[in-house]
């Protein structure tokens, strides 16, 4: 087969790396990809937005297949496009992807189908939203604030006192910080518990689930600073039993692509759950419409499986049995970032040196994904935001984690920056016992 690709990031380094694996693979390509990307599949220069003319390339390629990284082409339509020109597209069409780019609408098909959610209201007027956070926090309750639209993962706030709130609906509302997908928002009842991700793999009718992963939110370590697109992640995930899986497929997967189904929509592709385990119990805080940044660069490395057999078959509506994928190994995926990200400035154009020395602390039990590097005058330079994500894996999670962080370690560039406690929670707890 021959496999397009879109995507920039460290999550499409990890697809392209993993899919390549595939006995099935013939040749794989990718748009527009990135410097360590390039080292596995020829790029081409098209921007993941431009839906149209990735339709074109994909057409004119022949591709068999198309995998979508990022939710912005996919809330754009590529899949719509790419569907219309007989292409089997891994990645839903533009009103499955709703489910991410509008809270709104991902709240009320929660609310629709029974799916255990925090309780919330919508605001598009800044006064009202404002009145509300008043009256709650006086109640005592404390609230999460959140942009409607597509942010990159950084359009909610968890205030920890009321100012905080009400300056969150300003940010959002009066400064315009994120332009139209602010123009409504939610607020919701802040819940407390561990943070889950569950990402299944569906053509509309089947799930396939991964296996589960935790993903690091915020900037600093102790789960402190701003929220970002998350800075590591570890998988799979011990408080995850089988039970657990069972519960949240019944009570959050197979509700919501019920729901889609009812609506006439057909959703082919990941379906990403986003979850609090509040004393035991599932409740979905967000459905995101592709493989989390960076869930996959951990999830994707303990999956001993021809994913490409699996995409393709989710694509073409082929799935043919509910399961559950068990994790081989455990892995750690660590964010290397630019100085300044989640706050205000980012430092692009610092050289990246010492790649090589990671790599060979590394060897077969790990990776360096690229997420946003480039080449500038023949040498590797960082291009701001997340810039590497360093995985490592191993029988123990303990001994994956030490080594991301060792690997990491030795990755130079001015103002890098990463948080050195990406799996705390289970990582003391196994130390401990
Ligand atoms: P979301 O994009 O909706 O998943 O929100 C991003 C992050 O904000 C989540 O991963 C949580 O850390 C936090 N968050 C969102 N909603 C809530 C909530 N209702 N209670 C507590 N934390 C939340
Ligand atoms: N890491 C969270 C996300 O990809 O949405």
């Amino acid at each position: 087969m021959k496999v397009l690709v879109v995507g920039s990031g460290g999550r499409e380094h990890a697809l392209v790396w993993k899919l390549k694996q595939s006995p099935s693979c013939g040749e794989i390509i990718c748009a527009p990809g990135n410097p360590g990307i390039g080292k596995l599949a020829d790029c081409f220069p098209i921007l993941a937005a431009d839906t149209l003319h990735l339709a074109d390339f994909a057409k004119e390629q022949a591709v068999d297949l198309v995998a979508v990284g990022p939710e912005r082409p996919l809330a754009n339509g590529l899949a719509d496009e790419l569907q219309a020109a007989g292409i089997p597209c891994f990645g839903p069409g533009e009103a499955g992807a709703r489910i991410e780019w509008s809270k709104l609408f991902a709240k009320n098909l929660m609310l629709k189908w029974g799916i255990p959610t925090a309780p919330f209201a919508f605001f598009n007027d800044p006064s009202k939203a404002k009145d509300y956070i008043r009256k709650k926090w006086a109640a005592g309750q404390q609230v999460v604030v959140k942009a409607d639209g597509l942010c990159e993962g950084k359009g909610v706030y968890v205030p920890e006192s009321e100012e905080e709130a009400l300056r969150a609906v300003g940010i959002i509302m009066t400064e315009k910080k994120f332009g139209l997908a602010g123009e409504w928002v939610v607020v919701e009842e802040r819940l407390f518990g561990q943070e889950l991700t569950i990402q299944a793999i569906t053509d509309g009718r089947k799930l396939v689930i991964l296996p589960p992963a935790r993903d690091y939110k915020y900037r600093n370590a102790g789960d402190k600073g701003p929220m970002t697109g998350g800075m590591g992640a570890y998988a799979p995930v011990p408080i995850a039993t089988e039970q657990l899986l069972a519960e949240i497929k019944e009570t959050i997967l197979q509700p919501a692509i019920k729901g889609f189904a009812c609506e006439g929509i057909a959703y082919r592709g990941v379906l990403y759950a986003g979850l609090m385990i509040v004393e035991g119990k599932p409740y979905a805080l967000e459905f995101n419409c592709r493989l989390g940044d960076p869930e996959a660069q951990a999830v994707l490395p303990v999956i001993d499986e021809d994913i490409l057999q699996l995409f393709f078959a989710t694509a073409t509506g082929n799935l043919t049995e509910d399961r559950i994928i068990s994790a081989s190994r455990s892995a750690v995926c660590v964010v290397i970032a630019s100085e300044g990200y989640g706050y205000k400035q980012e430092y692009p154009n610092q050289v990246i040196t010492h790649l090589d020395w990671a790599a060979d602390i590394l060897k077969e039990d790990g990776f360096v994904f690229h997420s946003n590097t480039k080449w500038q005058n023949s040498k590797l330079v960082t291009n701001g935001g997340r810039v590497l994500t360093v995985t490592a894996w191993d029988k123990s999670l303990v001994r994956a984690g030490s080594l991301a962080n060792y690997a990491a370690s030795k990755i130079c560039f001015a103002g890098s920056y990463f948080r050195p406690d990406i799996g705390y929670q289970t990582l003391h707890y196994q130390r401990s016992t």
